[in-house]
């Protein structure tokens, strides 16, 4: 199998101002990825930008599969411009993914903002465990992907910062309420998303006794474990997003 192979571009379609689902064929037999990998895209076939971008694997449908990506900046912006037919130049899938040997039968599932792409992958492998989704937005027409959660019998809990869907406020603070009122014990959390998120998340975690997994979003240069650019510190010392991670044990990771 290829690491470093490449795709066409079957579709790009803008879902609201500034997001992305892009939908990808490979054009040689690639690794099945498995939620919480990563791709590293090139962008452009020129050296500008040089480095390719990290975007986790959303969906995978039987060979296709899809990145949900935001335009940030130079190259996202680039990748926002691909028409269908555009080959793109891919290595991956990478890092480690979301563990998928879990016993609680009480799996929680957080996404801020675009954490949902990373997190819907994990959530439509896990469906028949009906897993309790936290979708938090800063207002309505950012929370993504709600209809393709029904489809797959999701019914997502939202929280806006605005109030303008769902419940007003902070998701991890639905989160806590819900902990709380549900009585139940042995929940596990899997989160991806902004980090003053994922940081409340495991303040949360830490003094309620919680298990969970969080995948980070590091700037990233190589995705191979090479630089050292993308180094967290941890617990256990320093380790690399792109290799070691994306995804950590909550309690491993040592905020700055
Ligand atoms: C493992 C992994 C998975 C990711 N998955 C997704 C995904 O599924 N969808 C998606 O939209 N994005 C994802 N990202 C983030 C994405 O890689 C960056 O937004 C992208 O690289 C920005 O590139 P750019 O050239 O457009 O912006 P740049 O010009 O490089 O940067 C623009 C702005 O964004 C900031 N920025 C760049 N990279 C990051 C980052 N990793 N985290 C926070 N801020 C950043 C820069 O500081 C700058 O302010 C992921 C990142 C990692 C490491
Ligand atoms: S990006 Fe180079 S070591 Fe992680």
């Amino acid at each position: 199998m290829n690491r470093l192979f490449h795709a066409s571009v079957a579709e790009n379609k803008q879902l609201i101002k500034n997001h992305y689902l892009l939908t990808l064929r490979p054009l040689e037999n690639i690794k099945k990825p498995k939620p919480g990998n990563f791709f590293m895209v090139a962008v452009d076939n020129g050296l500008d930008p040089l480095l390719k971008r990290p975007i986790s694997i959303h969906r995978w449908l039987d060979g296709d599969f899809q990145l949900l990506y935001r335009v940030a900046g130079k190259g996202t912006s680039i990748l926002g411009g691909k028409k269908p037919g555009d080959i793109l130049e891919i290595l991956g899938p990478l890092g480690n993914g979301f563990p998928l040997n879990i016993k609680s039968e009480n799996i929680i599932l957080v996404a801020g903002g675009l954490g949902i792409a990373p997190i819907f992958a994990l959530a439509e492998l896990l469906r028949k465990r009906n897993p309790s989704l936290f979708c938090g937005a800063r207002t309505k027409n950012e929370v993504l992907c709600t209809d393709e959660l029904k489809d797959i019998g999701i019914d997502p809990v939202v929280a806006t910062d605005d109030g303008s869907s769902g419940k007003k406020g902070n998701i991890v603070n639905v989160l806590k309420e819900h902990i709380k009122t549900s009585h139940v014990t042995d929940n596990i959390l899997f989160a991806c998303g902004p980090e003053p998120m994922l940081k409340a998340l495991s303040t949360l975690a830490e003094k309620l006794n919680l298990q969970g997994y969080i995948a980070l979003e590091q700037h990233m240069a190589c995705g191979l474990g090479t630089c050292l650019g993308c180094v967290v510190k941890t617990t256990k010392g320093y380790k690399r997003v792109c290799k070691e991670g994306p995804v950590f044990p909550i309690e491993d990771i040592l905020w700055e």
